[in-house]
């Protein structure tokens, strides 16, 4: 886990930047950042519309909020983000599948200087920039559902599951990526063909949120700690692991929500903090 010093203070653990959210899924950017927040984050933006900002201040007020440009309600690339101010950024949750909103993808991954990690509608719009990947100085982490990995390999997603892991190597090499596989049992592949898996989680978890808040501990983790790999491992664990105690102690695996797994991070850290 990241070390986190008795004289430490916001900056040591990290300037995360969250972007994404339309007018129609406000709460997934909150979920994403509140996440990041409650893993340990130092500073969380979010970035997204003038529509989507007054919805979520009040849900999450630790973070700090930028307006971006839309179009119809829909991000796009015309305000000039100061990337270089960040050390971590994810994408792509509830920003919809507009062209604009690509635009806006495509400048992320040409000009962040940090991890990039990409999720849900950012994977649609990073498919046609697959091959600059293998350009970034700085690494790329993408955290497919299974629908998402198999449009991502133009496979289908009975294709995919017969073989994950062969599949996910594959990808990851050829684009040198790091691959998050979500799932049932998540399979975390490096680059370099390293393929780890986090059996932590439950069926509580398959809802609509459960990947926004893996997003946000992602950010978290990678921000926090020297090994890429390690945090991408630590962030499936806590995830999965918070679901878990919340439906041994206080939820079952009909109620639990993802903004719950947030609060149920708690649990987690108390367990060894
Ligand atoms: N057991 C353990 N973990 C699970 C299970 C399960 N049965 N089901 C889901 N999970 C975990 C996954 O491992 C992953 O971490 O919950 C998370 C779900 O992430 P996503 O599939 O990305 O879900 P999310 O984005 O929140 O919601 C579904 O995906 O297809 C799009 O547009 C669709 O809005 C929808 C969204
Ligand atoms: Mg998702």
């Amino acid at each position: 886990m990241p070390e986190r010093k008795r004289h430490a203070h916001k900056g040591n653990h990290g300037r995360g930047l969250v972007i994404g959210g339309h007018a129609e899924m406000p709460g997934s950017v909150a979920m994403t950042a509140s996440a990041a927040l409650r893993t340990g984050a130092g500073l969380v933006t979010a970035a997204t519309t003038k529509d989507v900002i007054p919805v979520i201040a009040s849900h999450c007020m630790e973070a700090t909020y930028v307006t971006l440009d839309d179009t119809k309600g829909f991000l796009n690339d015309r305000t000039s983000i100061p990337f270089d101010q960040y050390d971590a950024v994810v994408l792509g949750m509830g920003m919809g599948r507009r062209p604009e909103t690509g635009k806006l993808v495509e400048r992320a991954v040409n000009e962040t200087t940090c991890p990039l990690i990409v999720d849900a509608d950012g994977l649609y719009h990073v498919k046609p920039l697959l091959n600059k990947l293998k350009d970034r100085t700085h690494p790329v982490i993408l955290t497919p559902h299974p629908g998402e990995m198999a449009m991502l390999l133009d496979i289908s997603v009975r294709e995919l599951l017969q073989s994950p892991f062969s599949f996910t190597k594959t990808f990851a090499a050829s684009y040198q990526a790091y691959v998050i596989l979500k799932g049932m049992v998540t399979i975390i592949t490096t680059p370099d063909g390293r393929q780890l898996v986090s059996t932590a989680g439950n069926q509580g978890l398959a809802k609509g949120g459960s990947g926004d808040v893996l997003s946000g501990i992602t950010l978290a983790m990678v921000m926090q700690q020297q090994s890429l790999t390690d945090a991408l491992c630590n962030a499936c664990f806590v995830h999965g692991k918070a679901a878990d105690l919340l439906v041994e102690k206080t939820h079952s695996v009909y109620d639990l929500m993802a903004s719950d797994v947030i609060a149920g991070i708690t649990d987690v850290y108390r367990t060894f903090a």
